[in-house]
């Protein structure tokens, strides 16, 4: 799909939403094909020691309204319980070939079962398996335990491996069903900047920032309040 040019600069009056601006944003950078993860973001959580720690993991859904990102992982690993005991997150994409990078700051919650669900079903059978595969985080021995580990984990789930660790396709081989400790996290953004890269670093920037009232099913979120931001 070909896609037009990106504006230089931002409106003049400024978007009341800036998450639908963002979405589009990555739908472009994934349409134009401009890199391998367009929905590569960083993820950065803070440990209990005031710690923050960083790492790149992909974004699955993009929800604009009422606003939340969703990325999945490994329910014991370090960065779930790293927001576990602090659900305060930043998000961070960057296209570098279209020269633009959208920060989210929020907080971060588990998505319902029954999306993870979902989702785990879309998912091929080696991924799958690989979520059973590894206990993400956890200190290992050596590379050949790690792969003693996935095949005695495949063999306990029905599954066949060929040499790759592939799971051999056979006809009415089992489902593998989502593992309890994997699934997805939803964050919720009450600060989202959107920044374009522009010439002699006179870039553009915009911050919107929101109130986020928990609710049964998340948050209730507030209006948008956006300020253009010195680059
Ligand atoms: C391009 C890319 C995409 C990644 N996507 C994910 C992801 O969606 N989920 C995930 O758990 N880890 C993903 N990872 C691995 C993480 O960066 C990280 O190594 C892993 O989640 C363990 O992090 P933790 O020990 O801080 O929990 C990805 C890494 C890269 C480089």
């Amino acid at each position: 799909m070909t896609q037009g040019p990106l504006a230089p600069t931002l409106p003049a009056d400024l978007p009341d939403d800036p998450l639908h601006r963002a979405k589009a944003w990555l739908e472009h950078a994934t349409a134009a094909g401009v890199q391998r993860n367009p929905n590569a973001m960083t993820l950065s959580t803070v440990g209990s020691d005031g710690q923050p720690s960083a790492r790149v993991v992909l974004c699955k859904a993009f929800v604009p309204d009422p606003g939340y990102v969703v990325f999945y992982t490994n329910y014991r690993s370090r960065k779930v319980q790293q927001l576990t005991a602090n659900p305060q997150v930043a998000l961070t994409f960057h296209w570098d070939a279209l020269g633009r990078q959208v920060r989210l700051q929020g907080v971060a919650v588990r998505s319902p079962a029954a999306e993870s669900d979902a989702y785990f079903a879309t998912r091929d059978r080696g991924s799958q398996l690989g979520a059973w595969g590894s206990d993400q985080s956890a200190e290992l021995a050596s590379r050949d335990a790690l792969v003693d580990q996935i095949r005695e984990r495949a063999a306990g789930l029905g599954v066949e491996l060929g040499p790759n660790l592939v799971p051999v396709e056979q006809s009415g081989a089992p489902e593998i069903p989502r593992p309890p400790h994997w699934g997805g996290i939803r964050v919720w953004p009450s600060r989202v900047e959107l920044w374009i890269e522009g010439a002699d670093r006179i870039h553009d920037r915009a911050a919107w920032t929101r109130a986020l009232d928990p609710a049964d099913d998340g948050f209730r979120p507030g209006a948008w309040s956006g300020t253009r931001l010195q680059p």
